[in-house]
């Protein structure tokens, strides 16, 4: 078997062993995959500044997100289905994470439930992510639970109030679990490892919502129900209704534009994440990396910053917090390690970024990424009106 050494090698081992339907939703963006494929992009148009002769003896990649102590300024993204990717997937990232020393965020529309998290870590404290749904019932139970399970933080997505249009997953006819079509079992038939942990698992369907809302037993009354919860209504009241829900961290998630940060801090919201749902909402919003500097600007350091999208090295990592980034958040590099690998693959994506941030800052002729600002990037003062020219260098 080949050597694992970079994030692409789990992707093209997933890409061999998790069933198409599923590693499709991961590797997908919508419409024309334009602000997915300028996530990654933009992060190689940015360059590092080189320094020599400095004692790099001693190095810390070690930090803090939302006062709790990091590894290395990397969480662990909320991602849908990720039970789908490899049996029980959100507890085997979860015990990774724990392992590795860096936050997990469960999904809302996740497989494995809160309850099967908190107990699948030993109650080690994680992160949950929600969507505020129609039925606002069951938000409060939701968030309830988070509370009960030793959530410490609650990630509030606010740039999905409706669907982006993912056309692969529409071909594929997406669902959890697969329907049992020749074409799904043809494929499943080539993906024995993937089977077997499926068949030894209970958790096949949404785990926080089967069994928690009233008339949804099966998989078909569920696609139904997601259908019609994302709620549309959504506001900065909703906002200010989960602020007093949940006197815990309180993080808010899809953030792009200035404005909008600005609403963030009166919130009373501890972050943000700078983020447009891994270019599968609004194709043609900017990259995640482009839209940040500007929204740290106009949060001035009054909440921390945390950003997604695109983040696939730690050289990427590196450029985000220089760029005034808090903290970063992995979803799909830690879903290829997922799928190709199970736990090992996921703490695997971990080592491979930590080690790839941290030789790139020593590169850089820096020793502790707390100390991390502009001044690793060339030119060593780079504006926002940097990232204007689309084709242009940064250099
Ligand atoms: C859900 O969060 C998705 O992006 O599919």
């Amino acid at each position: 078997m080949t050597v694992i050494t970079c994030i692409e090698d789990l992707r093209t081992l997933a890409r061999k062993r998790v069933p198409r339907m599923f590693y499709d939703y991961v590797d997908v963006g919508s419409w024309t995959e334009g602000t997915y494929r300028a996530n990654e992009r933009d992060f190689q148009r940015i360059l590092l500044r080189q320094r020599v002769a400095v004692n790099l003896a001693q190095r810390s990649t070690r930090s803090t997100m939302l006062g709790q102590e990091v590894a290395m300024p990397v969480a662990i993204a909320p991602t849908g289905l990720t039970g789908m990717q490899c049996a029980d997937g959100e507890i085997l990232a979860a015990r990774a994470a724990k392992a590795f020393g860096v936050p997990f965020t469960l999904s809302t529309v996740s497989i494995c439930s809160i309850e099967d998290v908190a107990e699948g870590t030993q109650g080690h404290p994680f992160w949950f992510q929600l969507y505020v749904m129609r039925d606002r019932g069951f938000v409060e139970r939701l968030v309830r639970r988070a509370y009960e399970a030793n959530c410490s933080a609650l990630v509030l997505t606010l740039d999905l109030q409706i669907s982006g249009q993912r056309h692969k997953d529409l071909k594929n006819g997406l669902s959890a679990p697969p329907r049992l079509t020749l074409r799904n079992l043809l494929d499943m038939a080539t993906k024995p490892r993937w089977g077997l942990g499926m068949l030894g698992t209970r958790r096949r369907t949404f785990g926080n919502i089967v069994g928690h809302v009233q008339g949804v037993e099966n998989m078909q009354s569920l696609a139904e129900w997601t259908a019609q919860q994302y709620d549309p209504t959504l506001s900065w009241d909703d906002v200010a209704w989960i602020r007093r829900l949940w006197d815990r961290k309180l993080v808010l998630k899809g953030i792009q534009d200035a404005e909008d940060a600005r609403h963030a801090l009166a919130s009373g919201a501890d972050a943000l994440v700078v983020s447009n749902h891994g270019g599968r909402q609004l194709d043609g919003a900017p990259s995640s990396i482009r839209a940040l500097p500007a929204i740290v600007q106009a949060v001035g350091g009054r909440m921390e910053v945390h950003m997604d999208g695109g983040i696939r090295s730690g050289q990427d990592v590196l450029k985000a917090v220089a760029l005034g980034a808090r903290g970063t958040y992995i979803g799909r590099s830690m879903l290829y390690g997922l799928g190709a690998l199970g736990e090992r693959g996921v703490q695997q994506a971990l080592q491979i970024i930590h080690k790839e941030l941290d030789l790139s800052m020593a590169f850089c002729g820096r020793t502790d990424i707390r100390e991390v600002d502009r001044s690793v990037l060339l030119p060593a003062d780079p504006s926002p009106a940097f990232f204007n020219d689309p084709q242009g260098d940064f250099a």
